[in-house]
């Protein structure tokens, strides 16, 4: 599946803002297939391997209590070059400079609370992916 798919997380604001539905709408508009997809709640120590490539950065310790705040929706996203494809959809990490047309441009609050979060590589898609899914819940 490599080259195909890329992971999503719609974040705990977005949720508590009600936009969960407008964003797959969004992505499904975009010509993404959703393939995965699952309401939960992060556990502390969940979010803390899921963002440990950020464990030395000053923002960490806030991200990891925000994204364990409230429930999100997790989802496994096909299309050809997804990757790349779902991080123009989402705009730029910092809603401020996010595209018109972007889900950050609609829907985040700032750079913590934005909206929703996307791979950054075919690598790191899969073990996202593995991270939340297990292979039965996966309709490839
Ligand atoms: P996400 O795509 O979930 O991946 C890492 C997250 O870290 C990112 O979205 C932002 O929410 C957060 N992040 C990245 N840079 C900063 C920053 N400079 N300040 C606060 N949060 C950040």
């Amino acid at each position: 599946m490599s080259g195909n798919i890329t992971f999503t997380m719609i974040k705990p604001m977005a949720m508590r803002n009600g936009a969960g539905g407008a964003i797959l709408k969004m992505i499904q508009d975009g010509g993404f297939e959703i393939i995965a997809l699952k309401m939960k709640q992060m556990s502390k120590s969940d979010a803390e391997e899921f963002y440990g490539i950020h464990k030395d950065k000053p923002f960490y310790e806030n991200l990891v209590e925000f994204m364990t705040s409230g429930p999100i929706i997790a989802a496994v996203l096909k299309k050809d070059n997804a990757v790349e494809d779902y991080r123009k959809l989402l705009g730029s990490t910092n809603p401020e400079t996010a595209e018109e047309g972007t889900i950050r441009r609609a829907f985040a609050t700032n750079m913590t609370m934005n909206a929703a979060h996307g791979s950054d590589s075919d690598e790191n898609a899969i073990i996202e992916t593995k991270f939340h899914f297990k292979d039965d819940e996966i309709f490839n």
